[in-house]
Formats: C-alpha cells, structure tokens, sequence
C-alpha cells in the first residue's frame, strides 16, 4: 500500500480567531511551553511540574482539597470521573438540567445505572434555591449536579446555598465549571462544592486534553467506602490521585501522563497566577459590559435575559427573525473568526460567542461583532434576495 498523498504535503494550520465556545487560542507562554522537551512521567523534574500544577488548581478552584489534579482527557473525562468514583449502580443523582450539560450528565449517569432525577430549569435560565432544596428533599440523592457556566444557553447557575442544602441532607454536590473557571467568580470551599471539574481549552488558553477536578474530604470519604470498584481504572481517583501525588505514599505507575499537556496547563495557570483570579474575573465581567453594549450598538440582544444569569466568560445572543445562524457563521469563518452556533436546546436559536482568557479583549471583541454585524446584513440581504426570487 502506498503512503497517503495528502499525508505527504506541506502541514499548514490557518490562524483563526477563535471567539467561539472553546478550544480559544492559546496564550504565548503556553504555546513555548509545548515545545520543552519532553521528560518521563515519573521523572522528579516532571513530578514537581505536576505538583506546581496541582496547586496552581487549588488557586484556580479556590480549594484546599488534597485530592486536586488533572484527569488526561478533555472536559467529558472529569464529568465521567466525577460520576464514576462519587457513585455507585442503582444509587440516585439529582441533575440540575438547564441545557446540554445536564442532558449529558443524565446520559452518562444512565450508562453506569445510576438513578437519575432531574429537575429542569427554563432554557435561559436557572434552577431557584427553592426548587433545588424541594428537589433534595424530594429526591435524597446521593449526588447533586449543577453546571456552572452552561456553554449551550450562556447561563451562568448561581450556586449560593447549594452547597449547603446538600450537606444537611447527606449529598454531595457536584459542579462542572468547564466554561466558567477563571472567567467567572467561583470558591470551591465558601461554595460547599464537593466535586468540580473543569477544561484547559477556555480561559485558561491551553490546548483541549486535561481536566482539572477537585474533591473534597467528604467526597474523598464516600470514594474509600465505595462496597463496588470504581467501574473504570483509567478514571479511578484513588489511583490517579496517588500518580499525582495527593496521598501521603509513593507515587505508582498509573498511566503515562500527557508530559506536554501538563506543562501547558502549568503554563496556564501562571498567567492566572499572575494576573490574579480576582482580577482575571473581573476583566472577564468587564469586557462581557463591553460586549453586551457592542450588541446594543448593532441592535442584537443577548439570549439571557436576565443580567445576573449571564456568564461573563460566553455570550449567547439571539439570532435575529429570518436570519439563517449558519449563514453568518459561514461568512465569519471565511474571514477566519470562529462564533459558533447554539447547541442543544438553542441549536438554530443563538450564536455564541466566547470571550475566554486572552481573547476577553476590548479589541478583539470589537472587531468580532463589526464583523458579526456585517454578516448578518450579508444574510439579510441574502434572504431578501431569496424572498424576491
Ligand atoms: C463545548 O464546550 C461547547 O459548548 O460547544
């Protein structure tokens, strides 16, 4: 068999912007720490790499939690490993289901024959305190999920209370933060959080593949009184929380990490570091006050109505009466920015647009809806040709 002839030409990558829900671009000190050389998994200098990253995440989640490292994987693979240790077949998890992330942790949880329980919130916006604490009751799940930053709707779910509403009734709550962390305000530990899982590709502006995830002493406790295995031993957390050098004990081969991910992460999480987090927030929820009155300024509304619920890190807007999404999407592509479509219940109704880290930028997101607002008067003017015809 010959080899591929495409395989054999030139590699060439165009430069986009990326202004959609993730991967974002990457920053200039993640991009240079890709290229160190590679070293062994167990070698020292990449165990005290490992270690500065595990406390970079501790900053990041705002957690003292022990157990705190990256899964190898992207976002999907710390919602697999959060639901795998923290329960067992047959046992009941509450899914807070407000968009694609809730749908998707219900089906995950099905595939492992947990009971599941799901209480919906309006697409757009959130689950009261009220209703989550009715549904606890109701329910007595031995988990609870929210997720944080909802990248399908742009919603961003208060989480004031629930942690505490869990605690008095035994469960666990678990919360995905793989749009939000860094780009909007969130303490693990003031929170009550027991499980949180989070991506590399957003705002922290490293390639997609780890999962940052933290659990608390009363997670790590219901992982050790498991009666069953954790179903999975790529995403056992007592075996990778020892790889990654959580417990008091010798470090084990567990798998071979991804080296250069890991230094990219590490990377990440001193631009954070530097900047601050409180001030990386607050640049986010600045520059989203800046993007909310670019779309004033062209006549466009954001999806989420109510300003408390945005996510300053993901806008969604409504697309406009006979506007085709894809149309203008197409058109911002050709011009290489990326805004992407909706997903899961705001398919066909929203773009999205992502203002993550580095591209939480008065200028870039300027030059983003100029040109959002010209594709869209293209595809008007496309429809009205299409009408007349
Ligand atoms: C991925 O996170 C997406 O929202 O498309």
């Amino acid at each position: 068999m010959p080899p591929p002839t495409r395989l054999l030409q030139p590699f060439k990558v165009p430069i986009k912007l990326l202004m959609g829900p993730g991967p974002s671009n990457m920053r200039e000190g993640v991009r240079a720490a890709l290229n160190a050389p590679l070293l062994g998994h167990l070698h020292t200098e990449f165990t005290d790499i490992m270690d500065d990253v595990k406390s970079g995440l501790q900053y990041l989640f705002q957690t003292n939690n022990s157990l705190t490292f990256a899964v190898s994987g992207t976002g999907h693979a710390g919602m697999e490993c959060a639901l795998m240790n923290l329960l067992e077949r047959d046992e009941t998890l509450l899914v807070v289901q407000n968009g694609i992330w809730g749908l998707r942790v219900a089906d995950l949880a099905k595939r492992l024959d947990l009971q599941v329980k799901v209480l919906n919130a309006e697409v757009g916006k959130a689950a009261s305190l009220e209703e989550f604490s009715q549904a606890i009751d109701d329910f007595k799940p031995k988990v609870a999920f929210v997720c944080h930053g909802e990248s399908s709707t742009g919603v961003m779910h208060p989480l004031d209370g629930f942690g505490d509403v869990c605690h008095k009734n035994g469960t666990l709550l678990l919360v995905d933060t793989v749009a939000s962390i860094g780009g909007a305000p969130f303490h693990a530990d003031k929170l009550g959080v027991d499980c949180v899982y989070a991506a590399t590709q957003k705002v922290l502006n490293a390639p997609p593949g780890l999962s940052p995830i933290s659990f608390s002493e009363m997670a790590l406790n219901k992982i050790k009184q498991r009666k069953t295995r954790v179903p999975s031993f790529y995403f056992d957390a007592l075996e990778l929380g020892n790889y990654w050098g959580c417990f008091d004990e010798p470090r084990r081969y567990h798998h071979t990490g991804i080296i250069s991910l890991v230094y990219a992460l590490r990377e990440a999480l001193v631009g954070i570091a530097q900047e601050g987090l409180n001030e990386c927030v607050a640049r986010h929820q600045q520059n989203a006050k800046i993007l909310y009155s670019a779309l004033d300024e062209v006549g466009l509304k954001p999806f989420v109505e109510d300003p408390a619920l945005r996510l300053p890190c993901l806008t969604t807007i409504a697309v406009p009466p006979n506007i085709q999404p894809k149309e203008v999407i197409d058109h911002l592509m050709a011009q290489k920015i990326e805004v992407s479509g909706g997903l899961g219940p705001t398919f066909g109704k929203v773009w999205r647009i992502g203002t993550f880290g580095i591209n939480s930028d008065r200028d870039k997101i300027l030059e983003v809806i100029l040109a959002l607002d010209e594709a869209i008067k293209s595809a008007s003017g496309l429809a009205d040709k299409k009408t007349a015809a």
